[in-house]
């Protein structure tokens, strides 16, 4: 059969360098010199040095974990020799795959996310986002849209990709002091490297998806890498934070049926974007620091014009240095300004209960923006087992708080007698 294929070249090219960049983020905690043992969250979240944060520790209800997972930062992520829970439900999953979709069952893109001179039908059977950006797979694969436009006007859901980044106190911080929740898109990765920092975003009643093992271009891989990067990726979240992801979002926005089947597998629901930052670019083909300020300027200004009076949007933010975090605190008052509603995605979408294990609760949509309507059995993030964590969702609104009013997270009490001594 002769099918019309695209002239891919252009779109090969951006998509190279759309969305979550790999760039920088692989800062090792090598478990350093220092070898000094956490064994409860002996953190001081009041420090903002980046080298004090990121220098290296060891954890030790990690000590004799880390040959259940795959190496930290090989791309692809396979499945760990001797893992046979992993390998039984890869090979369920595997074989859902051959039913649903038999003619995409092999790799659409390649390492490098160039995927120039490839042949693609322009029909797009397999929805493949980084070629036609389809969020919508065909009804009969029974796998929702990917969310990118949100259900509430006027509403941005806020959500960080490539954490936990080892420096990231400065942003939490600010986070809590203005009641806001994000949804964390996490690297396994960095969950196994940096799991005080990653204990710290369910402390403060965020909400946890997954964001791969290794951050690879997802439909370059095979079945089982695809599998492998979101499975270990879930499970270090569960074993290091001690909850199961539902959600997930592919790196670089690279999806297409065949990975979403793998997800849907592992009941990871495909949380996408509408509109980027492109804050992770800077430094890259000339993009500069007013070039992002710029690209969140014009979301702000589209919401001024009414552009999203009857839909929300998810926007693509970074969790992945000094500039993409504080580029986003230095542009939250205009995004405030101009938007109604600043949300994490569990609001966005009335995920009450985010996780696999059903003693978490989150606010729905109208708990989180305070609106009385809300009904009472949606109260708080109930289930944020740290103290701090809990009462802060509980009394979220998007309204920031008073200066007066700034609540501190649970590390910071224990901050003032361990601080001196402690090294984050
Ligand atoms: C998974 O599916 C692929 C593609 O059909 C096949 O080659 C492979 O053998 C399968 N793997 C397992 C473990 O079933
Ligand atoms: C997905 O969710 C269903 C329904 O709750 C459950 O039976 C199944 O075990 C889950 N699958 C995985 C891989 O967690
Ligand atoms: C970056 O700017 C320099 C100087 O203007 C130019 O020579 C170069 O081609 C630019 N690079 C890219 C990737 O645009
Ligand atoms: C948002 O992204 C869409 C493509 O998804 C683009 O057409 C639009 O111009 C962007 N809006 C802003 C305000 O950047
Ligand atoms: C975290 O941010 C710091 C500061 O910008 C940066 O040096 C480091 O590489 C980042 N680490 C990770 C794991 O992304
Ligand atoms: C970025 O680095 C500066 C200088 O070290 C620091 O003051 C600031 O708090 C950092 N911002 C974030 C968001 O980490
Ligand atoms: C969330 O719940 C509110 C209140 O019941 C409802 O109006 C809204 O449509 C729901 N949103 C979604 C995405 O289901
Ligand atoms: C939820 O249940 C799990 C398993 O029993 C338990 O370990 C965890 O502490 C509970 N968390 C909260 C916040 O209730
Ligand atoms: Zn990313």
């Amino acid at each position: 059969m002769l099918v019309a294929t695209a002239s891919i070249s252009l779109l090969g090219l951006a998509a190279a360098h759309v969305g979550c960049s790999g760039h920088n983020i692989a800062r090792r905690n090598v478990g350093g010199e220092h070898n000094v043992i956490h064994d409860k969250r002996q953190v001081d979240t009041n420090n903002v040095d980046v080298a004090a944060q990121c220098a290296p520790y060891s954890y030790a209800p990690m000590a004799n974990s880390k040959a259940k997972y795959p190496a930290i930062w090989v791309q692809p992520a396979t499945l760990v020799a001797g893992d046979s829970e992993a390998a039984a439900l890869f090979a369920t999953i595997n074989a859902t795959v051959q039913q649903k979709v038999p003619h995409s069952n092999s790799p659409h893109g390649t390492p490098k996310g160039d995927w120039t001179g490839a042949n693609y039908p322009t029909g797009d059977p397999d929805c493949w986002w980084t070629q036609s950006r389809c969020t919508t797979p065909a009804a009969e694969l029974g796998i929702p849209s990917d969310i990118t436009n949100l259900p509430e006007p006027e509403t941005w859901g806020l959500g960080f990709d490539d954490g936990p980044n080892c420096s990231h106190n400065a942003l939490y911080n600010f986070l809590a002091e203005n009641n806001q929740k994000a949804s964390m898109f996490f690297i396994g990765s960095n969950v196994i490297d940096w799991p005080v920092q990653a204990i710290r975003a369910k402390d403060d009643g965020h909400h946890i998806c997954v964001h791969t093992w290794s951050h690879p271009y997802m439909t370059a891989l095979t079945n089982e890498q695809v599998f492998a990067e979101l499975y270990y990726t879930r499970q270090v979240i569960k074993e290091v934070i001690g909850v199961t992801p539902t959600c997930w979002r592919p790196p670089f926005g690279d999806v297409d049926n065949r990975v979403r089947v793998i997800a849907a597998g592992l009941n990871l629901t495909n949380v996408l974007w509408k509109n980027d930052t492109f804050d992770w670019s800077v430094g890259t083909n000339n993009v500069t620091v007013a070039d992002v300020t710029n690209n969140y300027q014009k979301i702000i200004t589209a919401a001024g014009q009414g552009q999203y009076a009857t839909q929300g949007l998810t926007v693509l933010n970074h969790e992945v240095n000094n500039f993409t975090m504080q580029e986003f605190i230095d542009q939250y008052p205009s995004i405030k300004g101009a938007f109604k509603h600043i949300v994490p995605i569990s609001a966005a979408m009335n995920w009450t209960h985010p996780y696999v294990e059903q003693n978490y609760t989150f606010q729905d949509f109208n708990a989180y923006i305070g609106s009385p309507d809300a009904a009472s059995a949606s109260g708080g993030a109930s289930g944020t087992a740290a103290g701090a964590g809990a009462s802060s969702a509980a009394k979220s609104s998007d309204k920031p708080k008073s200066a007066a009013g700034v609540l501190r997270p649970a590390g910071a009490v224990l901050a003032g007698a361990l601080a001196a001594a402690l090294l984050l």
